[in-house]
């Protein structure tokens, strides 16, 4: 049955005494949404049982009805207004709202906070608003109710509003209105009070119509977890199939796809279903397959993503509200395995920020979390997966935690806490990689980059091969990245415009960075014409970096020319060649300078190699 009528669903808090039954109550009978007789019916019972008639009972009474043809797992109420159906969950301290709440199986949109203002702003009313924020409501009205107990008095509203407003900003909750009402008289409930003249906002039923609705599945950015990859076996055909099911969005034949956590990139060739014709596009709900244009390696558990649209995050470290139902308590001695959309992987639990009392909302501080306790925990995954946040892709926001072989425990992300940035190009571990002082400490060395910039033909590539081989006969892990191999493969797609030198540099820069990283002495050899590119390398490298400058004049290179590429330049048939017309910004302040055109290829060697081992003693650790 598809139900395509608006339906909104907003979960009631407040201590019990504050009144929130009277006020759920009295909406549902002055907002006309009632069956019909059911308010007759409710006096009635309450004339012959000689007990006065309240609002609160006609709840009592829906939700007993309610019950009776469908499961329901909390008090829950159903009614409409001219806009669209409201289900109203009445019991935010029951366990089962809680774990439904907090494992995302039920979704509490808005949220209505009941504060007494006879009582005004009680630890009971923050414990209630910091709820909310754990469980990921940002729509709230405050309802200040029992206004007919304070005389209608405005500066008692104000006084809480104020005061409450302050409170709720600490925890990141913009009130969507404060509304002073009357449950038990029915003031700005369904109905504009005549006694609070001073009050111009929206009545309660107005405010639930404002509240807007969490998007439809389908309207939000493609996520398909990748439930298996299968390979047509028939006839060589070397196609793959992902299939899985979409949790969010659509997707069509021709959609550029990106796979997170790998990045990898590829377009969506058909879709595919078991034994139907192919559809052009899948949408939140369904499950299918598609083929792709590349046949690239992804695995179960990454998600498949549309390049155009909002990303999910890729991490090992996150911060959680969950709801523990494991036997044995969640702690941090443990190995556990976390399951987010079809990936699973093993984590720690790293912190407990704070525990939440089912019962009374209390928190507390410990370092283990009990069954039916829920908790805000920082966890740490073994390997980065993507997921989203709460708020945002509501599906894959959610996890739960398996302890052996049973589940023990679900919850929602709120925040991504990794140092490094997954989403961009630091792809680097946050928590388990080898840092560079580790690595020094095993190796007694710490690597370096020594980037020689100078003319083409200057002597760059002889001196750092050289040099390399001196090294590593010496026992000194040495490796040189030359322009010219580079640009054959790594930088294949690059000419030699100002925008793809620069990208040139950039990318060898930071290739040479990552077998600096791994340890070596790491000798780069490019014309690097340009000063600002070169001080780019050596922030790459972390300032482990010697500028080389391999100096021979313009002349001297043309008489060399080996690869008789002046001569062509000359000539005219190579544009943009450097030193003729294309500009070389000779460094201004090198570490070291190698003058070709004084020193013979011996004495540059020797010079760079004592240079280099010198630099080495300096980084002894
Ligand atoms: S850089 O400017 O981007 O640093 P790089 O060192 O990679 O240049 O490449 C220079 C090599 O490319 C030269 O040694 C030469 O063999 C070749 N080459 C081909 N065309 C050009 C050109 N227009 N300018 C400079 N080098 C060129």
């Amino acid at each position: 049955m598809i139900d395509r009528e608006e339906s909104l669903s907003i979960v009631t808090v407040g201590h019990v005494d504050h009144g929130k039954s009277t006020v759920i109550g009295r909406l549902l009978a002055d907002a006309g949404g009632l069956p019909e007789g059911k308010l007759e019916m409710v006096r009635e019972n309450c004339r012959r049982n000689s007990k006065p008639f309240e609002y609160a009972f006609l709840l009592d009474a829906l939700k007993n009805e309610q019950e009776q043809g469908i499961t329901i797992d909390t008090a829950r109420c159903f009614f409409k207004t001219e806009k669209r159906r409201y289900i109203i969950i009445d019991a935010p301290g029951h366990i089962e709202f809680l774990k439904n709440m907090v494992t995302g199986a039920s979704r509490a949109e808005a949220a209505l906070l009941v504060i007494d203002a006879s009582n005004g702003v009680e630890e009971n009313t923050r414990r209630h608003g910091y709820f909310l924020s754990m469980l990921g409501i940002k729509q709230v009205a405050v309802i200040v109710n029992k206004m007919d107990l304070v005389d209608y008095s405005q500066q008692v509203f104000q006084d809480i509003e104020t005061e409450y407003r302050k409170f709720l900003r600490k925890i990141e909750i913009t009130p969507s209105a404060f509304i002073p009402v009357s449950g038990m008289e029915g003031d700005n409930i369904a109905v504009r009070s005549a006694r609070m003249p001073w009050y111009t906002g929206p009545l309660m039923i107005e405010q639930m119509d404002a509240f807007v609705p969490i998007p439809e599945p389908e309207r939000l950015p493609l996520r398909l977890p990748v439930q298996g990859v299968y390979k047509f076996t028939e006839n060589n055909d070397s196609r793959r199939i992902i299939a899985g099911t979409l949790e969010s969005g659509r997707i069509c034949a021709g959609d550029e796809i990106v796979f997170y956590p790998s990045g990898k990139r590829t377009t969506v060739k058909t879709l595919e279903v078991f034994n139907a014709p192919t559809p052009d596009c899948f949408a939140a709900g369904q499950a299918g397959g598609f083929t792709m244009t590349e046949q690239i390696f992804v695995r179960r558990g990454e998600i498949a993503c549309r390049a155009q649209e909002q990303p999910p995050c890729v991490g090992v470290r996150m911060r959680t509200n969950l709801f523990w139902l494991g036997k044995q308590p969640l702690s941090t001695e443990r190995r556990y395995y976390l399951k987010c959309g079809t990936a699973k992987v093993e984590m720690r639990l790293e912190k407990i920020e704070r525990i939440v009392n089912a019962s009374n909302l209390s928190c507390q501080l410990r370092n283990y979390v009990e069954k039916n306790e829920v908790a805000e925990c920082i966890l740490h995954l073994e390997r980065p997966i993507a997921f989203d946040l709460a708020g945002s892709v509501e599906s894959t926001a959610r996890f739960v935690i398996v302890d052996g072989y049973e589940i023990a425990g679900g919850g929602i992300i709120t925040e991504r806490l990794d140092e490094y940035d997954f989403n961009t190009r630091n792809i680097r571990w946050s928590g388990d990689a080898m840092t560079d002082a580790e690595r020094a400490r095993m190796t007694g060395r710490r690597g370096f980059v020594v980037w020689m910039t100078g003319l083409s033909g200057a002597g760059k590539t002889t001196i750092a091969q050289e040099t390399e081989r001196r090294l590593v006969s010496g026992g000194i892990q040495a490796y040189v990245l030359d322009g010219d191999k580079l640009r054959r493969g790594l930088c294949s797609d690059l000419g030699f415009s100002d925008r793809d030198r620069e990208e040139n540099i950039r990318r060898v820069a930071e290739t040479a960075n990552l077998f600096r990283d791994a340890g070596l002495v790491t000798l780069v050899t490019l014309i690097s014409p340009f000063a600002k590119s070169r001080e780019q390398a050596r922030q790459i490298a972390g300032g482990s970096f010697m500028e080389v400058y391999v100096k021979a004049s313009l002349e001297t290179c043309k008489k060399r020319d080996p690869k008789k590429l002046y001569q062509k330049a000359l000539d005219g048939n190579i544009k943009s060649f450097t030193g003729i017309d294309s500009p070389y910004e000779a460094p201004e302040n090198p570490d070291l300078i190698l003058d070709t055109d004084v020193w013979s290829e011996e004495e540059c060697v020797e010079t760079l190699v004592g240079a280099i081992r010198a630099r080495l003693e300096e980084n002894r650790i």
